[in-house]
């Protein structure tokens, strides 16, 4: 039985344009200071007006899936967490399945704000425990920018764009996703929110309207209390999850947390008796991704060297909901050499998909017309 749902490929992708603290402090009243003294944040990229939460999120599946080596058409699921979606239906991850030729995933989105990915790890990893699916490709991707008040100083220098993706296959050799804790309350979920775009008939309390009485579709967020709830739950789901592996922290290598802001962490790591060094951190690069920041740093630790095989390593999600998760790891992969050729070649591959896909639409466009012409078209009953 392939029990075991191990990482074997990662991916991340960043948009080019980079923005910095003092571009910002041209748009809102703050500073360079304020922002890296309060938050550890330098620069944030932000996508391009052609890129979309889908358009970043294929680029991290795809290499991703070239690291593990895995055609698209193997892939049997496809989970995406994110906050910013295009529509509500159909899903990113439906869209990523066609930029993939995934041709035979399952594939949904999940929302559990910045904890999405530890609960999509979780639900991938359970989909391989249980032999639904034998491999499943992981994403967490944002576009922070579109939804976020450019005039708010109290948000907009925080977030940023990304998409960070893990491939998981499983594998009847003990390791991977080794255990998960996962927890919500919904009683504060008032604290961090962004209202969908069309207005719900039962307003969160504190949630921002517009002039004409729809939510406006910005993240609200009461910075204070976030901060507060952060720093108990990173500790308590670390914790817990230690317990559900029996291990201590002395058995984890690297804690790869949520990069919202690098005094949660360190409020965090002070409350677990912890060097700052057990955490990795690139918040001062990226901002906060939401869901893109866990696959984000662990893009960035693996390149740095930072993870070996049979490392224990711990992932923690904070934020709307309020939603928070705790996964442990084991790391057992060697990044492998990866040739120009190689790459390019599996470039051409997503052409083709494209191409596919175009034919599919047009297909589907002649058969309709043609069952018009020969008078089919009646409704059903008459
Ligand atoms: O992804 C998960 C969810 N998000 C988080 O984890 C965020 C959690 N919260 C935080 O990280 C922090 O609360 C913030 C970084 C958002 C704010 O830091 P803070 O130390 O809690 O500041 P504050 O909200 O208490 O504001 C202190 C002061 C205020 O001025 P007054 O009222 O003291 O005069 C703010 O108006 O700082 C002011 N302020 C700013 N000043 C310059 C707020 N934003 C800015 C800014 N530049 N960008």
């Amino acid at each position: 039985m392939m029990r075991y749902a191990h990482i074997v490929g990662w991916g991340c992708y960043l948009p080019n344009r980079l923005v910095t603290n003092d571009e910002l402090s041209t748009m809102v009243d703050t500073t360079d200071e304020w922002i890296f003294q309060r938050t550890g944040i330098r620069t944030r990229h932000i996508a391009a007006a052609h890129e979309t939460t889908a358009t970043l999120a294929f680029e991290a599946a795809a290499r991703a899936l070239t690291v593990a080596d895995l055609n698209p058409s193997q892939v049997e699921l496809i989970i995406v967490a994110t906050s910013t979606p295009e529509y509500m239906f159909p899903s990113t991850a439906c869209k990523v399945q066609d930029y993939l030729g995934a041709s035979r995933a399952g594939a949904f989105d999940l929302s559990a704000a910045c904890s999405g990915f530890v609960y999509a790890l979780q639900m991938a990893s359970q989909s391989i425990a249980t032999g639904a699916v034998r491999n499943a490709v992981v994403i967490g991707s944002e576009t922070m920018s579109r939804v976020i008040d450019w005039s708010d100083r109290g948000t907009c220098v925080l977030f940023g764009d990304g998409a960070g993706a893990v491939v998981l296959k499983g594998s009847s050799v003990p390791g991977g996703v080794m255990a998960t804790t996962l927890r919500s309350d919904g009683s504060g979920a008032d604290l961090l929110s962004l209202p969908a775009l069309y207005h719900n008939p039962v307003p969160i309390a504190g949630a921002e309207y517009s002039s004409n009485g729809h939510h406006k579709n910005i993240i609200d967020m009461d910075g204070r209390q976030v901060y507060r709830f952060a720093t108990n739950v990173i500790a308590s789901s670390i914790q817990d999850v230690l317990k559900k592996c029996e291990l201590t922290a002395d058995d984890i290598a690297l804690i790869i947390p949520h990069q919202a802001n690098t005094r949660i962490i360190e409020a965090a790591a002070r409350k677990l008796k912890l060097p700052m060094e057990k955490f990795y951190m690139n918040v001062e690069h990226n901002g906060n991704t939401s869901a893109a920041s866990i696959p984000l740093a662990l893009c960035d630790a693996v390149s740095e060297g930072r993870l070996r095989p049979d490392d224990n390593i711990v992932f923690v999600g904070f934020g709307g909901g309020l939603t928070w998760a705790a996964s442990i790891v084991k790391w057992d992969v060697t990044p492998p050499e990866i040739s120009f050729v190689d790459h390019e070649w599996k470039r051409v591959r997503y052409i083709m998909a494209r191409g596919r896909s175009r034919l599919r639409r047009w297909q589907r466009r002649v058969e309709a017309n043609m069952v018009r012409s020969s008078g089919n078209n009646k409704e059903p009953g008459n």
